[in-house]
């Protein structure tokens, strides 16, 4: 069944309770509707009263957008601000000193706690090292870094001083680290010796060593090494530094750097459906306010609240739902250093009753993989804890089926608290479609609504509009504060990619399908239709993968699709010819197995394949082109109904039938 059939099967609206509504930052569909008329009536005059209203400015801007150069749109620009100043000195000042920022819980169950004091200081201690290093404003540093709160610390240390942070996800082999780090030109990596995770380690700064070892990342000549296990590591000693040595002597105050709302606060890389992953690159202001704005209608964040986003720092979620939005509303919020299903699968829930979690924002993937352990062992099972602190789930990075969402709703939230599925891309920023809490009704599998000020619409191949009930291309057609500026170093790739000339390049193409409901224009997330897989909500492009089997000597071709997959989302299957005869049986099998690893190796072990299947050569048109439809087909085990008379070959179903 499709994702649209199945939420077409489940028809129930649940309208928000009155205490949700009560109280609410956005307070009833009225609050809502006169947002959007708001933005709609006077679309600069909305953002600027926003931006002036929840950011600290240290010059005020006197332009709100400035299109000219469209579509490398610029905000606030003559504004200067900073943003580790807005999220730290500014919630001290308003008191908020001696209020926890973070709860953290390490791998082991150990729980520390880190005042907003406490994270100015760490901060500042940090930048003043940074600074130590000759590490200036516009200078690029790589944060290779476990959950913790020395990495949130270091991207809000340079974001102090005025320098770009570049997150690589923990879980990326050396090769992915080292191209990146090249890509971004690097001049310093904050990392750590090693990382826990479920009671294992990883040696993040021997990853680091052979990175550097690679070509093209001679500009860094610092590496910052938090301790985290004491482990061994190697050492170069005029380039390595321990973290703790270098902050000792570092003044617990520093001098933010004022930069314009226009400077790069930071760049992240992600997956495209060509060629290497694009380092997206986001502004400080209209980042900044956006985080904070969607914390503030999203999460309908208070005082009291204990937020906790489960994402890991080195994805776009947990930019803008740890690091930035949290503190930037001066929240009170949880980080975990762990896994979901260590020591056991309930851990989650231990945790929501230890800390009284109220807002908890996960995967759908988790969700899945932690249903499945409760039906195996019931001690799991969210109704073994008490969970009553909670009053908003929400769900970020795949489609959630609504069995999941409804199992959601009533066992972790006890069928009071309301499942906030944001849909949203590393592009955007923050959320672009999703429900708010105090007001919108919610469709089980709809992200709902556009977020005030977003004009997200569904158009054909030509850019134009549909209306509601036909499925098509998701784009969003006015510029927002919080979206992408450019791919680093790569204006040509960006306008080709998110603003394409056959739809008449003024809108922005998400990438995804959707379709708006006929009666209420609500918003349905159909999934990608390039070629960019989402594995347990981690981006992932088909030609990343494909090149890296390729890479290996003994492949000589490889096409890479997925297949639907019930706790993943979806699967990776890869087809590969190999240069000598076509492996079967055992062989094939130890053959898979390698590539397997050597895949793990290239990228990383969310890339592996789950099922690799050998044969003599792929199926191609007459053009020369991979059939891909068909190799879907073959994915999912259907029955082959397209043409398939132009195939050479025509044994190589069979072959590729059957995974190796
Ligand atoms: O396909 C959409 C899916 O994740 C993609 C963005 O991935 P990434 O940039 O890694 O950011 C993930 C976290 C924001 C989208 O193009 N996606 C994200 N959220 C949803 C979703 N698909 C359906 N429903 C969602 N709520």
């Amino acid at each position: 069944m499709s994702a649209v059939e199945s939420v077409l099967q489940e028809r129930r609206v649940f309208h928000p309770s009155s205490e949700a509504v009560l109280g609410a930052t956005v307070s009833g569909m009225a609050a809502y509707h006169a947002l959007v008329a708001e933005a709609d009536r006077d679309f600069e005059g909305f953002w600027a009263r926003l931006a002036r209203e929840h950011l600290a400015w240290h010059t005020p801007f006197t332009k709100v957008l400035d299109e000219r150069d469209a579509p490398f749109y610029k905000w606030f620009e003559d504004g200067e601000l900073n943003a580790s100043y807005n999220c730290l000195d500014r919630q001290i000042g308003l008191g908020h000193g001696e209020k926890v920022a973070i709860i953290f819980e390490s791998d082991d169950g150990t729980v520390s706690n880190v005042t907003y004091r406490d994270l100015y200081h760490r901060v500042c201690r940090l930048a003043n090292a940074l600074r130590s290093r000759g590490i200036r404003k516009g200078d690029r540093v790589v944060i290779y870094m476990p959950m913790s709160v020395e990495g949130i610390t270091a991207m809000h240390a340079c974001a102090r001083i005025g320098a770009i942070h570049s997150v690589v996800f923990g879980g990326f082999s050396s090769k992915s680290l080292s191209e990146r780090i090249a890509d971004i030109g690097a001049v310093a990596v904050i990392t750590a010796d090693e990382q826990v995770r479920g009671g294992k380690t990883l040696p993040l700064k021997n990853i680091v060593d052979e990175a550097l070892a690679m070509e093209l990342c001679g500009a860094v000549n610092t590496v910052i090494v938090y301790r985290r296990t004491g482990g061994t590591v190697g050492w170069h000693a005029n380039r390595d530094v321990w973290m703790h040595d270098l902050v000792a002597a570092q003044s617990d105050t520093c001098e933010p750097e004022w930069v314009s709302a226009e400077h790069p606060l930071f760049v992240l890389y992600t997956s495209g459906s060509t060629g290497k992953p694009k380092g997206v690159q986001h502004s400080t202001g209209g980042y900044l306010l956006w985080a904070a704005l969607t914390m503030k209608w999203t999460f309908d964040i208070r005082p009291d609240d204990v937020f906790w986003c489960t994402a890991d720092i080195g994805w776009i979620t947990g930019h803008t739902y740890i690091t930035y939005g949290p503190t930037a509303v001066g929240a009170t919020q949880v980080v975990f250093e762990g896994i979901p299903t260590y020591p056991h699968a309930g851990r989650f829930w231990e945790m929501i009753q230890k800390h009284k979690a109220t807002i908890f924002y996960t995967a759908p993937t988790a969700i899945r993989s932690l249903v499945k352990a409760a039906e195996a062992d019931i001690s799991t099972h969210p109704k073994c804890f008490d969970l009553s602190s909670l009053r908003i789930l929400g769900t970020v990075g795949e489609p959630i089926n609504p069995e999941t969402w409804i199992w959601y709703r009533e066992h972790v939230g006890g069928g009071r608290c309301p499942v906030i599925d944001t849909f949203w891309q590393t592009e955007t920023g923050g959320h672009v479609i999703a429900p708010l809490p105090g007001a919108t009704p919610l469709v089980p599998g709809s992200c709902t609504l556009p977020m005030p000020g977003i004009h997200a619409a569904i158009v054909d191949e030509t850019g134009h509009e549909l209306p509601n009930g036909q499925g098509g291309a998701l784009v969003i057609k006015r510029p927002w504060p919080s979206m992408i500026r450019t791919i680093w170093g790569d204006r040509a790739r960006f306008k080709a990619s998110y603003f394409p000339d056959e739809l008449g390049g003024k809108l922005y193409l998400a990438g995804d399908g959707a379709i708006r409901d006929r009666a209420t224009g609500y918003f349905t997330i159909t999934g990608r239709t390039d070629d960019v897989l989402n594995v347990s909500g981690h981006r992932l492009g088909t030609m990343e993968i494909e090149s890296a089997l390729v890479a290996n000597p003994i492949v000589a071709e490889a096409a890479v699709v997925s297949r639907p997959d019930e706790t993943t989302g979806e699967a990776i299957v890869a087809f590969v010819v190999l240069k000598r005869t076509w492996p079967t049986g055992e062989e094939g099998a130890r053959i898979a197995n390698e590539l397997r690893v050597w895949v793990a190796k290239e990228i990383g072990p969310i890339a592996k394949p789950r099922e690799i299947r050998f044969g003599e050569n792929l199926p191609k048109t007459r053009s020369g082109k991979i059939m891909r439809r068909l190799l879907r087909s073959l994915a999912k085990g259907e029955s082959i109904t397209q043409d398939v008379s132009t195939l050479e070959n025509p044994s190589i179903l069979d072959q590729f039938g059957t995974s190796a």
